[in-house]
């Protein structure tokens, strides 16, 4: 959550930092702000998104040749002028962005309001400003340092001083990183902010501090001792995170999925499935998959994947309830972490939580260099290229690839033998994809019928339960629509009592397991005049007789069905947000990143 870049050289900051702030606004959106130094601070700041915040305070129009940028998604403290960074002390000569959360900011602020400090927001964050002020002395790296010795709970942030050519840096539990481009440094919360300049980064470790001048980086630990670190060239380019004549984002990235899963696989499998991971996985009794979201989504079709595949017991938890729960976890489990941004604090804390119990872990991340790809012992990369829509879609399925292979792997391990007929089916997958993206128009069709409902349900059986729980929660994000997920043979138990003319249910009903079931359930919700949408297999005519819709999608292997069924839900999730007007990539309230708990 929130979005910080930086940025110190020779050429004028502030449309650096307002183009960084654009490709960041994913990660927030309700008030941005900017402070450049040009001899004196120059701050401006307000409520809003960042195009609203520039047009009426003329961001680009600042002049100097260092600063730093936020965009901010609210914890503590309504969205307003006051609320937004950069937050300055009492001088006005030290302003800092932060993104986190300062746990024992309630005691920070008593110290310092008796020591004269007045703040001026209701954040958390302004403390930071004024704690460097207390032990500023001519040296704000060293006064950033002491501050930072004070604070409990998680930072990302960067901060300059009026008289400093500098920009001092830190994170623990936020991201953040360092480019460097010849005399020119950059720093942001994610590496698409700043790829348009340069591609080599420095990832900042926990309790790390970067200190940013012209020409020169030095990164230390808080004990004042320097820290030698390379940096690391990303793969990503500029191309792939624009929006490539697509009207928003996630429309662009439900249609990369065939190439997105492609890469996936690439290299991956052959005769046999080749991922790199040791770690005697093998002798695990247990696998525990763990995440939150969507992530959590394909860690439930995981658990068929893996129980189905490779025999081995599997259990689901979300991230946030593993953490607290005292998880009876140990060196025979394998607990897997699956997360996009690698950055979910929630994630990234069960994870610590796994590794001091002494499991093994690994995880099944997108972003390349993000903290949980590098926490975790082992780790499959889904890559499925940057997803900056805030709904996730290509991310899912690239998910959803990785666990079967794993669930391949984790067979072969324990003495199996490698199943070919799934291994040719996945290899069909992306072209399969193709040809349900060919429905797009049927689906807006759809879409437009029944977009002026205010509820939704949706109904899916055995490994397909999840992507009703998918579906649901991508209609519910972007189009603010209420939409239930339930395993369909739960309808009769409770929510079949909300059936009525005016509830559209979707059901995910290829032939195959569970097929008859499903159609029984669906004249239990014609009987009640409920209004049908039906995933059904090609050639499936026969549902037509009890569905107001039928989506055709190819026929395929039981196991991989949620790879061709959630396309259709995407799309229709996707058009019945775009016909309401709403904005598809920043839905309200959300952030693509969720770095606080
Ligand atoms: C929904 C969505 C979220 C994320 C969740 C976990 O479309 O994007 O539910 O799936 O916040 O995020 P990651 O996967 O980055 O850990």
């Amino acid at each position: 959550m929130c979005g910080i870049v930086g940025y110190i050289g020779k050429r004028e900051a502030a449309p650096i930092l307002l183009s960084g702030l654009k490709r960041l606004e994913y990660r927030g959106y309700d008030s941005a702000g900017m402070v450049i130094v040009n001899g004196s601070l120059q701050l401006m700041k307000d409520k809003g998104r960042i195009e609203d915040v520039d047009s009426a305070h003329g961001l680009r129009d600042m002049k100097g040749k260092m600063g730093i940028a936020h965009t901010r998604w609210a914890t503590h403290g309504e969205p307003s002028t006051e609320n937004a960074h950069p937050h300055v002390d009492c001088t006005g000569d030290i302003a800092i962005v932060h993104n986190g959360i300062i746990e024992n900011y309630n005691t920070l602020k008593e110290l310092l309001e008796s020591e004269g400090h007045e703040m001026k927001s209701g954040t958390d964050s302004e403390i930071l400003a004024h704690l460097i002020e207390k032990f500023y002395c001519d040296d704000l790296a060293a006064a950033v340092r002491k501050s930072l010795l004070q604070v409990q709970g998680t930072y990302g942030i960067a901060v300059v001083h009026r008289k400093e050519s500098k920009i001092v840096v830190a994170r623990n539990g936020s991201p953040l990183i360092v480019g460097v481009k010849g005399d020119e440094m950059f720093t942001a919360s994610d590496a698409s902010a700043i790829l348009e300049h340069t591609k080599k980064m420095i990832y900042l470790d926990d309790k790390e501090m970067g200190i940013l001048e012209k020409g020169k980086v030095t990164i230390k630990n808080l004990r004042d001792e320097k820290v030698n670190k390379c940096h690391e060239e990303i793969g990503w380019d500029l191309e792939q995170i624009e929006k490539g004549g697509y009207k928003h984002f996630m429309l662009k990235e439900i249609f990369e999925q065939p190439d997105s899963l492609k890469n996936t696989m690439r290299g991956r499998l052959g005769k046999n499935v080749k991922l790199s991971i040791n770690g005697s996985v093998e002798n695990c009794r247990r696998v525990i998959l763990v995440a939150c979201g969507t992530s959590w989504h394909s860690a439930l079709i995981g658990r068929y994947l893996i129980e189905g595949i490779a025999k081995v017991p599997t259990e689901v938890d979300y991230a946030s309830e593993f953490r607290y729960r005292d998880p009876l976890v140990s060196k025979d489990d394998l607990v897997v972490f699956i997360s996009q941004s690698g950055e979910t604090a929630d994630t990234l804390a069960a994870l610590k939580e796994a590794k001091k119990r002494g499991a093994k872990t690994l995880g099944i991340v997108n972003v390349v260099g993000s903290t949980i790809a590098r926490e975790a012992e082992m780790g499959i990369y889904t890559h499925a290229g940057p997803e900056i829509g805030v709904a996730s879609t290509k991310a899912f399925t690239s998910q959803l690839v990785a666990l079967v292979l794993l669930a391949m792997d984790l067979k072969v391990k324990k003495g199996g033998k490698i199943d070919e007929k799934l291994a040719r089916e996945l290899n069909r997958i992306p072209e399969k994809i193709d040809a349900v993206l060919e429905e797009e128009r049927k689906v807006k069709a759809i879409a437009r019928k029944v977009a002026g409902h205010p509820n939704f349900l949706y109904l899916g059986r055995g490994i397909n339960y999840p992507v009703a729980l998918e579906g649901a929660l991508k209609l519910k994000e972007i189009s603010y629509i209420h939409a239930e997920g339930y395993p369909a043979a739960e309808m009769k138990h409770g929510p079949i009592a909300l059936i009525d003319e005016n509830m559209p249910v979707v059901f995910i009903a290829n032939r195959g397991r569970g097929y008859e079931k499903i159609i029984s359930n669906m004249e239990e919700v014609k009987a009640r005049q409920g209004k049908i949408i039906a995933i059904a297999t090609e050639g499936d005519e026969e549902i037509k007789r009890l569905a107001d819709w039928v989506i055709h999608v190819p026929r395929t292997i039981d196991d991989l069905t949620p790879l061709i069924n959630v396309i259709p839900l995407q799309l229709l999730a996707y058009y019945v947000a775009d016909m309401k007007c709403y904005d598809v990539d920043k839905p309200r309230n959300l952030a693509k990143s969720v770095t606080v708990e």
